[in-house]
């Protein structure tokens, strides 16, 4: 494991080994990130990426290794349309995956709810993620997009209601136990997910090798979401081998 500067920008590239070796990776760096400041705050996203990332976590805490306790959680996204106890919702996925097994007291998990006024909603998650969180995990799409801030969002866009590409709703279906897949969502913004102090783009399996390349190699753009975040001074995307396939010698 060997973290390099990529080809210049500050995007810090980690190729983390397997799959095994990154997923301990990540979840012992952020215990160690807890450790040192115990009122953490997390941007934690869901889908499949992170799942062995907070099965790490959640055994920490159960151990005694790590606690919650003054920690705070915001959920990075969440699908529009989707009945409250949906379990393909992300609020639903990340209690199943992490927040039913630490010790997080309930009214620090920040998440959306999309019942009402959703922009009134997303203008108050804005606020009360404020000057930004302290550590944000990304996973990326195959389109590259971060959260749900698909092609064509911009530097500048905070959290917000999103129309889903067509692509990220099909994939959405590996959530959901019924085909009324959903077409919108809300998600923090480009320029919010850059607020906060550090950022970590994870990424897993060959799946996702066509992507990072872009990621770290195609000029900085919209067009490729993720790519914006070069331009953060503390943004790491730490890859396992599989993902890191196509990046070639000399980077990372
Ligand atoms: C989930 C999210 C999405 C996913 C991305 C990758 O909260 O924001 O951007 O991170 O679609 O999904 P997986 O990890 O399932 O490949």
């Amino acid at each position: 494991m060997s973290p390099g500067d990529g080809r210049g920008h500050a995007l810090r590239i980690l190729r983390a080994g397997t799959g095994e070796q990154w997923a301990t990776y990540i979840a012992e760096t952020l215990i160690a990130r807890l450790q040192v400041t115990p009122s953490l705050r997390v941007c934690l996203p869901t889908g499949l990426t992170p799942v062995p990332v907070y099965e790490r976590i959640a055994g920490a805490v159960a151990a005694g290794r790590a606690s919650f306790a003054r920690a705070e959680v915001f959920l990075l996204d969440e699908f529009g349309g989707v009945a409250p106890d949906d379990t393909g919702r992300c609020d639903q996925m990340l209690r199943r995956d992490l927040l039913d097994r630490i010790d997080l007291p309930p009214e620090r998990f920040h998440r959306f709810a999309l019942d009402g006024d959703v922009d009134a909603e997303c203008g108050a998650y804005e606020q009360a993620i404020g000057s930004g969180c302290d550590l944000t995990l990304l996973g990326i799409g195959r389109n590259g997009h971060v959260g749900m801030n698909e092609p064509g969002s911009g530097p500048e866009s905070l959290t917000r209601r999103v129309e889903l590409a067509p692509e990220t709703t099909a994939a959405s279906a590996r959530y959901f136990s019924h085909d009324r897949l959903p077409t919108w969502g809300a998600t923090m913004g480009i320029a919010t997910i850059m607020r906060s102090r550090e950022v970590w783009l994870l990424a897993t399996g060959t799946g996702k090798a066509p992507i990072v390349r872009r990621v770290v190699r195609d000029a900085i753009s919209p067009l490729v979401p993720a790519t914006l975040l070069r331009s953060h001074p503390a943004a790491m995307l730490i890859a396992d081998a599989d993902a890191s396939a196509l990046l070639g010698h000399g980077v990372g």
